[in-house]
């Protein structure tokens, strides 16, 4: 076979609570941001789709732990929901998500899959944004005892934990750009976000120590490369500002235990430094990963700016560098983003050479496509544009093992078509399709091809 995978290779998918588990206000689950936001404003939403209506993992998770078997799944990541778990945010324990999560982790074992287990995406308890969200120190300790319940609730079985889900989304999204709750646009405050995640990052990994599970903890991060225009030293001065600023802001600290002086020095300069206790920086110390998970679904390039800064605009990123169009690109239109495979190359490439080549494995990969009935075929999703992306990034990924990078396994977003965010339904990513309306699953033929390279633990050509 051209492309063998190693014996212990991870093949699996990714999926996350508020996108699949539906029933997202019963069973004693509290509201968190995104029943609130839909509740507030359902316009932002695609058709107006809130978080109530997913693929029901809830109710259904047996079933698709099932087609998880049929897709050949080894390992498979979901999230735990902390609204869920803990409904005032900081109190009792919710007994029913306690039998919930621990059916759906006795099940996954059962059937020869192991959990890989998810402790926060995107989705922070109303409860708690009500009192400032990551913004204020005390829902980062509250995390932490979130995250120790989870550990001693679970721990036992569970061996691969994750801190958080790409935790520069929340602040892109809810503190830069508007697309998150609670929309503000505000640099000083998104980088308050983004620091005191990683305090509550670093606190969960001293919690999971100090227990001795015989497990690992890691975190997962949505890596861009940035690609400068050219040579030209404006272009690539820009594209290290992005780079520091979308990659390195979390990066350094999960595998290097501190933040690039370039970056504080920038912040600094500009007066957007967030505020530091006494005791921070050993703490920032103890959060170095055991496991670092990599979403990749598209590169980032950068040219340096055409024009002046609007000096009343608010401070953003985007003082430093423009975005790239570059001519030719290969692009998904439905999503709006670049398709390429090289980029995953690229990241691993830069963590064996400049990070000591982590244990890390793919968490993410993948691809929205919008109305993908039209490519029904007798009944199935012919989605041959999925398999040639999945393919494509396997081969790129298989070159970075022959040349030592230490990837342990690929996971695809997502299992089953589920409910995205404002983009609710919009975009398709499953190896299952969802009919929304009757909750019928189909295996779709990317499906039946993810189910062939694990079984066989590779493919050709
Ligand atoms: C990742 C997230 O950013 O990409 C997922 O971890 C998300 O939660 C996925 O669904 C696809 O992105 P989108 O915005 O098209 O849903």
């Amino acid at each position: 076979m051209q492309y063998q995978f190693p014996e212990t290779f991870w093949w699996g998918s990714a999926s996350s609570a508020p996108q699949t588990e539906g029933d997202s206000l019963s069973f004693g689950k509290s509201a968190t941001i995104w029943d609130h936001w839909f509740q507030q404003q359902p316009g932002r939403f695609h058709q107006q789709v809130g978080p109530a209506q997913t693929s029901g993992f809830y109710q259904h998770w047996r079933d698709d732990i099932a087609l998880l078997k049929q897709l050949n799944h080894n390992s498979f990541r979901t999230s735990i929901s902390w609204a869920r778990l803990i409904p005032d945010g900081t109190g009792a324990v919710n007994p029913q998500a306690v039998s919930f999560y621990n059916q759906i982790i006795d099940e996954l074992l059962a059937q020869g899959i192991t959990p890989f287990i998810n402790l926060f995406h995107f989705d922070m308890p109303l409860v708690l944004q009500e009192q400032g969200g990551w913004e204020n120190l005390e829902v980062v300790a509250a995390y932490a005892r979130y995250a120790d319940t989870c550990f001693q609730l679970f721990g036992d079985r569970v061996k691969h934990w994750f801190t958080f889900n790409e935790p520069i989304v929340p602040v892109e999204g809810g503190y830069l750009y508007d697309f998150h709750y609670p929309n503000v646009v505000d640099f000083r405050r998104a980088a308050t976000v983004a620091y005191h995640t990683m305090l509550a990052h670093a606190q969960a990994v001293q919690h999971y120590r100090q227990r001795q599970q015989g497990g690992e903890i890691g975190i997962i991060l949505n890596l861009t490369p940035s690609y400068p225009r050219s040579a030209h030293p404006a272009d690539v001065k820009a594209a290290n500002v992005a780079d520091l600023m979308f990659n390195r802001s979390f990066l350094d600290p999960a595998l290097r235990g501190s933040y690039p002086e370039e970056l504080v020095a920038l912040l600094k300069r500009h007066g957007q430094l967030p505020a530091c206790q006494p005791g921070d920086a050993e703490l920032l110390a103890t959060g170095v990963v055991d496991l670092l998970g990599i979403n990749y679904y598209q590169p980032r390039r950068i040219k340096c700016r055409d024009s002046l800064v609007n000096p009343e605009s608010p401070f953003m990123p985007e003082w430093f560098f423009d975005h790239y169009e570059m001519p030719g690109r290969k692009m998904n239109p439905y999503r709006g983003w670049e398709i390429y495979a090289p980029g995953i190359y690229d990241i691993l490439t830069r963590l064996r050479e400049s990070y000591g080549n982590p244990r890390c494995f793919i968490s993410e990969n993948g691809m929205g496509v919008e109305n993908e009935e039209r490519f029904a075929h007798n009944g199935q999703i012919a989605d041959d544009y999925r398999i040639d992306f999945v393919r494509e990034h396997l081969q790129w990924v298989h070159r970075g093992l022959a040349e030592g990078s230490n990837c342990l396994g690929y996971h695809m977003w997502t299992f089953i078509d589920n409910w995205s965010w404002c983009n609710a339904y919009k975009n398709r990513y499953g190896f299952v399709q969802l009919d929304l309306a009757s909750q019928r699953r189909s295996i779709k033929k990317s499906g039946e091809w993810f189910a062939r390279t694990a079984r066989e633990n590779g493919f050709s050509g």
